[in-house]
């Protein structure tokens, strides 16, 4: 396999891979291709506040590397949004097709919009020939059912898209279950775009199953197997694998410190840094009690003496 001609992309995971995560994660554990922000909801109005874009500032942002990721369903509010973006020095954005909170779908946003074939195409039509920009999806097989994902391919092939992520799971699944292989591998092959793999890519091992199956795929997009375990990108760029709990504990503690410079009142520091731990104590197999431990913590002097003991300080 030559890796060389392979993008490996992070997945955006809201509330994780903010620009602290971003910028840390690769000072410690270096570059990938290209990073999609959590997504930023589309607003009312014909200004955008630059609190709303807070996360992709491009002071602390690689605006070449990283990729915008805008939800909504309103063609005006789309365009807005993504040309105040381009004004900062984005090059393109990406449009979510694929979150499966109900609160999104309810709206007809994200995996949503999947069963609605003419809105898709209804907000396309309004939008491409106006966007100043390239723009990607990422979307995920269907709603219910890949069936979704197969009818629109064919449609995604009239426009002229950057490139597709495909989540290989359905809306109705969230996180959970398999991914459908197979499902996408039907989807993918419609597709005369450049398509992105996303879903699970946890280890090495499925990393190579995967590029060995869909030999036609050369992105990857990976997002909570490299939260948690921060050395997965190097070990599929190298392909050997080595923990370092010095870099693991340096790498704490910067996001730690960044955050505590930012969020207001302990229980929103304590809030991030569980959810950050919710995959990363994953990278502690020695500590089956560690995540427990971590969540019981209610005050900022616990949470650091906690860490002191699992980084041996
Ligand atoms: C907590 C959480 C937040 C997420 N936020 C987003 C998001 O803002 N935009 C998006 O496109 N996908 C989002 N996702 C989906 C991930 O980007 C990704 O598609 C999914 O986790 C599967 O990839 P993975 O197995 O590599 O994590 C989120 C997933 C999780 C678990």
């Amino acid at each position: 396999m030559n890796l060389n001609q392979h993008k490996i992309y992070l997945a955006p995971l809201r509330g994780v891979t903010d620009s602290i995560f971003r910028n840390v994660f690769e000072h410690y554990f270096g570059n990938f291709d290209f990073l999609l922000t959590p997504f930023i909801p589309t607003v009312k109005g014909t200004i955008v506040n630059p609190s709303h874009i807070r996360d992709v500032l491009p002071e602390q942002n690689d605006c070449t590397r990283v990729i915008p990721q805008i939800i909504g369903n309103d063609p005006a509010q789309f365009l807005i949004l993504a040309h105040a973006l381009l004004d900062r020095g984005y090059q393109t954005v990406n449009w979510n097709l694929g979150c499966p909170s109900p609160q999104i779908v309810r709206k007809m946003r994200g995996s949503g919009l999947l069963p609605h074939y003419d809105t898709i195409k209804w907000f396309l039509d309004s939008v491409l020939p106006h966007l100043r920009c390239p723009l990607s999806l990422k979307v995920r097989l269907g709603y219910e059912t890949e069936q979704d994902l197969l009818k629109l391919m064919p449609l995604f092939n009239e426009y002229p898209l950057q490139e597709i992520t495909v989540h290989a799971r359905t809306g109705v699944q969230m996180y959970n279950g398999v991914v459908k292989l197979d499902e996408f591998q039907k989807c993918s092959s419609l597709s005369n775009h450049r398509i992105i793999y996303n879903g699970d890519i946890v280890s090495l091992s499925f990393f190579e199953t995967l590029t060995e199956r869909f030999q036609s795929v050369n992105g990857w997009m990976i997002g909570r197997g490299v939260v948690a375990n921060p050395f997965l990108l190097g070990a599929i760029r190298t392909g050997t694998h080595k923990r370092d709990v010095a870099r693991l504990h340096a790498f704490h503690n910067d996001i730690y410190k960044l955050n505590r410079e930012i969020l207001f009142g302990p229980a929103h520091l304590l809030g991030k840094m569980k959810e950050l731990w919710s995959y990363l104590a994953q990278s502690f197999p020695e500590k089956p009690k560690l995540l427990k431990n971590i969540l019981k913590v209610t005050r900022v002097d616990q949470y650091e003496r906690l860490m002191g003991e699992v980084f041996g300080e």
